[in-house]
């Protein structure tokens, strides 16, 4: 008797400017993936629970100073930490949706003026993204958002340069999404499906890493 193999979950990558509204959309699209039947987890970057975690945290909350070489490291090294157990529950079958990621550790570090192909060299390796959905807002409409301006880089000069930096990144595996005006649901609506075709596009596919 042969067994199916079990099908691989998907690696999705919310990105964009803070504050704009990729960690309210990472959490409809675990809850819609799961009522759909397909199981999914969300997971978010910095994850400031771990040991590296809390020193970026402290670092955010700007009641710490750090050199940028490494801070941008500890980044880094805050996805590698998260790789064993995001392979495994991809590998089981669970979509992983994650909020921020690599393009966030350049596009942040090199608004700094660290060169691209520096900041890009520690992340090389670790799983490629299945689908990035990159969602954009005019600048104004980002600076008027809650809460925008409390942690370092919420400036709009700063904001500006990372959009910058990210169109620079853009691969064949993203998407851009404009979310100006849009309401939660409407925005929701529209990235329901490009993930549902991007968990069932993984299925089959090997799990690749990222070659920057
Ligand atoms: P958050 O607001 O999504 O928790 O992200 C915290 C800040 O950290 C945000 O301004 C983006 C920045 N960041 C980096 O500079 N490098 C990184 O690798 C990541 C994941 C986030």
């Amino acid at each position: 008797m042969s067994v199916k193999k079990a099908c691989r979950g998907a690696l999705i990558v919310l990105e964009g400017c803070d504050r704009v509204g990729k960690t309210t959309q990472a959490k409809l699209l675990v809850e819609s993936l799961k009522n759909n039947g397909k199981p999914a987890q969300l997971m978010n970057f910095p994850d400031r629970t771990t040991a590296i975690g809390k020193m970026l945290d402290q670092y955010l909350k700007q009641s710490q100073e750090l050199d940028d070489h490494a801070v941008h490291l500890l980044f880094s090294a805050n996805r590698w930490e998260c790789v064993s157990s995001m392979e495994k529950l991809l590998q089981e079958g669970t979509t992983l949706v994650v909020d921020r990621y690599s393009d966030s550790g350049i596009a942040f570090s090199a608004a700094k003026g660290l060169p691209v192909s520096w900041c890009a060299a520690s992340d090389s390796g670790l799983p490629r993204p299945d689908l990035v959905l990159f969602l954009t807002l005019g600048g104004t409409e980002l600076s008027s958002r809650g809460g925008y301006g409390q942690e370092r880089y919420e400036e709009d000069s700063f904001q500006q340069r990372v959009m910058r930096n990210y169109n620079e990144l853009k691969r064949d595996y993203w998407n851009v999404v404009n979310a100006d005006e849009k309401s939660v649901e409407q925005l929701h609506s529209e990235l329901l499906p490009l993930v549902t075709s991007a968990v069932a596009a993984a299925e089959d596919k090997p799990l690749l890493t990222l070659d920057w």
